[in-house]
């Protein structure tokens, strides 16, 4: 360990792991160093390893491979998600599993929601875009998810999901809302990771504008009144300040998600020889603390636990 202390319990962490359909497949995503997409047993063997370093909590995405308009595949019990997070239970009961909750994997066009019939326009058709949500959270429920995470920004997703879990008496497991989910730029290697990008237009319609930060109070306010047991703020660097005010103000479970890109901007300037990997992380995650998050979901947290454990 080098004299740089990252002030963050493991426990505190959460893992990201993309998941697909197959057998022995760990395939590297070219903008994410050293994230994989995983088959379901090669899965097994990397969450056994997280493990023994220390690691809880993973969050899974699906890498999708069947489509269609209205999202249907999202809750099938084909669903890779649904059938990992089974799998992932059986070999380690003790794992906290979230599962994002979104519809943009499953859907031809990319977008988070079910649209309304119009030539290319991004309007979300709210109706059916929260039945499929909740319809997917439901299923991940039965899986043993203990959190499900919605991420697709529709108008009343927590309320929908919070009402559909408890009418099936699924009143335990939790919801992390992706509350403040900005139109941010640094999704782009996750969109590459999980094949999930728009075919036409962008999110600005249902993401968060980023110079907004009352809307971002507002939404957050709003999900903890739905029942949301987490809230986040993502991305989470240049958004330090609305990780502070919702932790000031609101002093609910606050997480914070330390995007793909900005992910992939430390691994540039590592390979580039600008920056010493674990004395950035350690920055980041400091500050990402500092700021007021509980919980920060990185694709750091392998190497974190890595070092931690030196
Ligand atoms: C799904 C989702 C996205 C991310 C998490 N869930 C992509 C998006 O909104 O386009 C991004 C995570 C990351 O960049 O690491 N909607």
């Amino acid at each position: 360990m080098k004299n740089t202390k990252i002030n963050i319990k493991l426990n505190q962490l959460i893992y990201p792991l993309f998941v697909k359909n197959g057998n022995s497949a760990k395939e590297p995503i070219l903008s994410m160093e050293e994230v994989y997409r995983f088959s379901p047993d090669i899965l097994l063997d990397e969450v056994a390893q997280l493990k023994s370093l220390g690691i809880t909590n993973v969050i899974l995405f699906p890498v999708a491979d069947k489509k269609n308009d209205y999202a249907k595949y999202a809750y099938s019990e084909d669903n890779i998600v649904y059938k990992t997070i089974i799998l992932l239970k059986q070999n380690f009961p003790d794992i906290v599993v979230f599962a994002d909750v979104c519809l943009c994997a499953y859907t031809t066009h990319g977008h988070c929601g079910i649209l309304k019939n119009t030539n290319n326009n991004v309007a979300i058709d709210l109706e059916p875009t929260l039945s499929a949500l909740a319809k997917t959270a439901l299923l991940y429920a039965k899986a043993g998810a203990d959190y499900v995470a919605p991420s697709a920004m529709a108008k009343g997703q927590v309320r929908a999901i919070r009402e559909t879990l408890n009418e099936n008496q699924y009143q335990h497991t939790k919801i992390m809302g992706y509350s403040a989910k900005f139109a941010s730029n640094f999704y782009g290697p996750f969109r590459d990771a999980a094949n999930s990008s728009p075919q036409f237009g962008d999110r600005s319609g249902y993401q968060l504008n980023p110079a907004d930060p009352q809307v971002a109070l507002l939404k957050i306010k709003q999900d903890i009144s739905q029942g949301a047991d987490v809230i986040m703020v993502k991305p989470a660097l240049s958004y330090l300040d609305i990780i502070q005010m919702a932790k000031n103000k609101f002093n609910h479970t606050t997480a914070a998600y330390n995007v793909s890109g900005e992910y992939a901007m430390v691994k540039a300037g590592v390979r580039a020889g600008y920056w010493d990997e674990e004395k950035i992380v350690a920055e980041i995650i400091n500050s990402i603390s500092r700021a007021g998050a509980d919980i920060i979901i990185t694709y750091h947290a392998r190497n974190i636990a890595k070092w931690l454990n030196e």
